[in-house]
């Protein structure tokens, strides 16, 4: 793609509006309400979502994980905790989120502090999964280098043959929850003018305010 192409690309933005009076007054309702949303529209991956954290020099990193639970504790996912967000998560639990609902002009920030949660939790969601999925996660050691492909066949017959069918969650999996204090609802509008509001945890009390775009 040339740069004229990045230049020339102009989408107005015309779907919907957002007020303040149209939003839940607790975000994560609101969340819930624009995810069941993304749902209805049939976006691929609705509860994709880009999560940032920061490693302990200050130095970001972004990746897409799926968001497993939305709860009035806050937002679920989860990884390997070796893997790199899992050491930046260690060294620093101050993270955020950002979903993008192309076809629904939206976007969504969230920013907190992550925690881990609790082993029966990671259990349970664990066992929830279909055994390739619980064999991929156990066995890859995620965001290692690695020589090839037959490498992680090779870390996967070994776990088979170790445990078979019984596999377990093993410790460096398991889930995080980000307990969020600040929300940032974008709706696009036309002529760069989009809907902005902003959710702060104050006290125990979500306030909002409108930003500009
Ligand atoms: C749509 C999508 C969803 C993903 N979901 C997850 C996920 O839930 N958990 C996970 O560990 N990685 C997930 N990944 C892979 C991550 O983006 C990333 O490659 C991996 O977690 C390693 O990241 P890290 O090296 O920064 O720790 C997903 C990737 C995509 C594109």
């Amino acid at each position: 793609m040339s740069s004229d192409a990045f230049l020339g690309s102009r989408l107005e933005y015309a779907r919907h509006g957002l007020r303040e009076k149209d939003l839940s007054p607790n975000p994560l309702d609101q969340l819930s309400r624009w995810l069941e949303e993304a749902v209805t529209e049939n976006v691929l991956e609705p509860t994709a979502v880009c999560l940032s954290t920061v490693s302990a020099s200050g130095r970001p990193s972004s990746r897409m994980v799926l968001l497993r639970e939305l709860s009035p504790k806050g937002l679920s996912f989860f990884t390997n905790y070796t893997s790199q967000k899992g050491r930046e998560l260690e060294a620093n639990p101050n993270a955020a989120m950002c979903f993008w609902w192309g076809i629904l002009e939206r976007q969504v920030r969230v920013e907190g502090v992550v925690e881990k949660l609790a082993p029966e939790e990671s259990d349970r969601y664990f066992e929830s999964r279909p055994f390739a999925s619980r064999l991929a996660s156990a066995s890859s050691p995620q965001s290692q280098v690695i020589q090839s492909r037959e490498e992680l066949d090779h870390f996967q017959s070994h776990l088979l043959a170790e445990f078979g069918q019984n596999l377990t969650r093993p410790p460096h999996w398991g889930g995080y929850r980000l307990v969020p204090d600040r929300f940032e609802f974008w709706q696009g509008r036309p002529a760069r003018l989009h809907d902005r509001f902003e959710f702060r945890l104050i006290e125990g009390i979500w306030k909002i305010a409108r930003l500009a775009p």
